[in-house]
């Protein structure tokens, strides 16, 4: 399905990198928190022999990536579970790795989120995830248009995310700007959904979810005055 069902920034490039720096592997036991359409859940049982659950707050979500899963015969090491990541239905220590892209900008308490993680990891396990930050305060309209665009919550500094984090009682190892990573990335992600809502128009078919253009064009325009921005974060238990 990649890169259809990949709905974050880098493809499956970037769930390499978190797989490298989560330490997943044969029979590593992970969580995808908000996992979307499973790309990413299928993949690292695919690629790297892991054992992964998805956590996937949107029904029609889990349906869809269940489906998919089974298409692809990975059901038995890839399951997607109906789930809020802020009280997660998995068991304390259960997991090696937790992983996320590009979804806590969606969740209304992070701290919630990261604490399950905290919960769920074996002692020595790691969270490795991607995310939007703020580098510095929207202001009020702004922070409007992402929310009635792309339901984004109020996001936070790049040191606040690390206090977050610590204050959550993760050990954080590693913190790295993707700002300028993402850049061309939204861009050429802009140029594709300019050229499909072309495409629509042409065809006379409707062109799709306004608000969401709206925002996101204004999100690209924020990413490159690096107003708005990416991190990843690699933390212990
Ligand atoms: C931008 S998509 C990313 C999907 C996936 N991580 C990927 O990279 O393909 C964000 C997903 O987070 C899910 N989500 C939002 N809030 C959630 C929550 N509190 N618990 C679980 N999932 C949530 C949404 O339903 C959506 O599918």
């Amino acid at each position: 399905m990649s890169p259809h069902d990949q709905d974050h920034y880098g493809g499956l490039k970037a769930t390499d990198e978190l797989a490298r720096q989560a330490k997943i592997g044969s029979g590593t036991r992970v969580a995808d928190f908000c996992a979307g359409l499973g790309g990413t859940v299928r993949y690292l049982a695919y690629k790297y022999g892991a054992n992964v659950t998805g956590i996937e707050f949107t029904p029609v979500r889990v349906a869809g990536a269940q489906d998919l899963t089974k298409l692809v015969g990975l059901q038995d090491v890839a399951r997607i579970v109906e789930g809020n990541v802020m009280d997660v239905p998995l068991a304390d220590a259960s997991v090696d790795a937790v992983v996320s892209q590009e979804s806590f900008c969606h969740v209304p308490d992070v701290k919630k989120a990261v604490m399950e993680a905290k919960r769920i990891l074996r002692t020595g396990g790691r969270l490795a995830f991607t995310d939007w930050v703020a580098n510095e305060p929207l202001s009020a309209a702004d922070a409007q248009l992402m929310w009635d665009g792309m339901a984004i919550q109020p996001l936070r500094s790049i040191p606040d995310y690390r206090r977050l984090v610590e204050g959550a009682g993760l050990e954080v190892l590693s913190v790295t700007d993707l700002t300028d990573e993402w850049g061309p990335i939204l861009k050429d992600r802009l140029a594709m959904y300019q050229r499909l809502r072309e495409e629509a128009r042409q065809a006379g078919t409707p062109l799709g979810h306004d608000a969401f253009h709206e925002s996101y064009i204004r999100f690209v325009e924020l990413v490159q005055q690096r107003k708005l921005g990416g991190i990843r974060i690699v933390a212990a238990k």
